[in-house]
């Protein structure tokens, strides 16, 4: 048994005359999530394709679980679970049938399976409705619940996310730590930072078909330009004083404002408030920043990611 889920080597991958992955290569340790981050038409998809045996590699190596995409297609599959970008659920079928469905087709899986992936997934309620009547969330969530159904080692997520609202994210991400929690190896795409923040060990930044940066996410906020806070004060006294405060800011005097390096937090933003009160420093208003996947490109790059990005993450404000 080797300590990597996934290795992957000099992947290549063209369609005609277009390149769409030149060289990538992946290593990805058992029972941690790896996240591939990049914007829209990075290359995401066709990597988990190829990781998946769903494609064919033009160049390169991979192994999952131990074997090779190209040679092991039938061990690599039945060790994956795979859920795609849009849900492949049976529209005309309730969520019930949907997964009793998945349970009939594999030996491997125990009846019991429905009735707990039901209540796992908080879909008990639904379960007896067609998913023509399901939210985005409920859809993906059934999704995964009949990903999970043959047990998967590795479990491949490609943008489990994208177009959600806030709070099916977050239930998901929640279930995203307790299947790591168990010992299931994911494999993450996203082109939200803070998704891959949040739930990553290690994540690669993937742009032009090559893989741009690699490391933790502390590792990699290190590189971009961190989260800050920008104040706008009430006069260029205000200013003045604020900036001899604050001695890691920078002034913008033309406007009065103030750029304060911080990550953002309540806490912080607390103690900053707290900080220009004990001096009678009167703000006007003030925004929070977060880096987003702009940010991440602009840092690493110098430019603008290849393709045009879907909307961020939206941030966080206040005045
Ligand atoms: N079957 C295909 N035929 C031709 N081009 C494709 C095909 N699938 C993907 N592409 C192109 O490959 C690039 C990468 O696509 P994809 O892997 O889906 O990116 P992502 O998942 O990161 O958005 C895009 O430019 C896309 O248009
Ligand atoms: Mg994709």
């Amino acid at each position: 048994m080797t300590n990597s889920a996934i290795t992957a080597s000099g992947l290549r991958k063209a369609y005609g005359e277009q390149v769409v992955l030149d060289g990538v290569d992946l290593e990805v340790p058992a029972g941690s999530v790896f996240s591939l981050l990049g914007p829209n038409g990075a290359g995401k998809t066709t990597t988990v394709h190829l990781l998946t045996t769903l494609l064919r590699l033009d160049g390169g190596r991979a192994a999952v679980a131990g074997f090779d995409v190209a040679t092991q297609t039938r061990q690599v599959r039945s060790a994956i679970g795979v859920t795609g970008q849009f849900a492949s659920v049976d529209e005309l079928l309730t969520g019930r049938e949907n997964l009793q469905m998945m349970v009939d087709l594999q030996r491997r899986a125990r009846p019991a399976a429905v009735g707990e992936l039901l209540e796992r997934f908080d879909l008990q309620e639904a379960a007896d409705q067609r998913v023509t009547s399901y939210s985005g969330g409920m859809r993906r969530k059934l999704d995964l619940a009949m990903t999970l159904v043959s047990r998967p080692q590795i479990l491949f997520l490609d943008e489990p996310t994208t177009g959600l609202d806030p709070r099916s994210r977050r239930t998901l991400w929640q279930i995203v730590r307790e299947l790591v929690g168990e010992g299931m190896t994911i494999f993450l795409t996203t082109q939200y930072l803070e998704e891959a923040d949040q739930l990553a060990d290690r994540l690669a930044v993937i742009d032009h078909g090559r893989v741009v940066a690699e490391g933790t996410p502390e590792q990699l906020k290190r590189q971009i330009p961190g989260a800050h806070v920008q104040l706008r004060l009430a006069g260029p006294e205000a200013l003045t004083s604020a900036t001899r405060v604050l001695t890691d800011a920078t002034p913008d005097p033309e406007n009065l404002i103030l750029r304060v390096p911080s990550d953002g937090s309540v806490k912080a933003l607390r103690s900053l408030l707290d900080r220009l009160d004990e001096y009678a420093i009167e703000v006007s208003e003030f925004t929070v920043h977060l880096p987003d996947l702009d940010d991440v490109f602009l840092a690493l790059t110098g430019s603008a990611p290849s393709a045009p990005s879907a909307p961020s993450a939206p941030k966080a404000s206040a005045s």
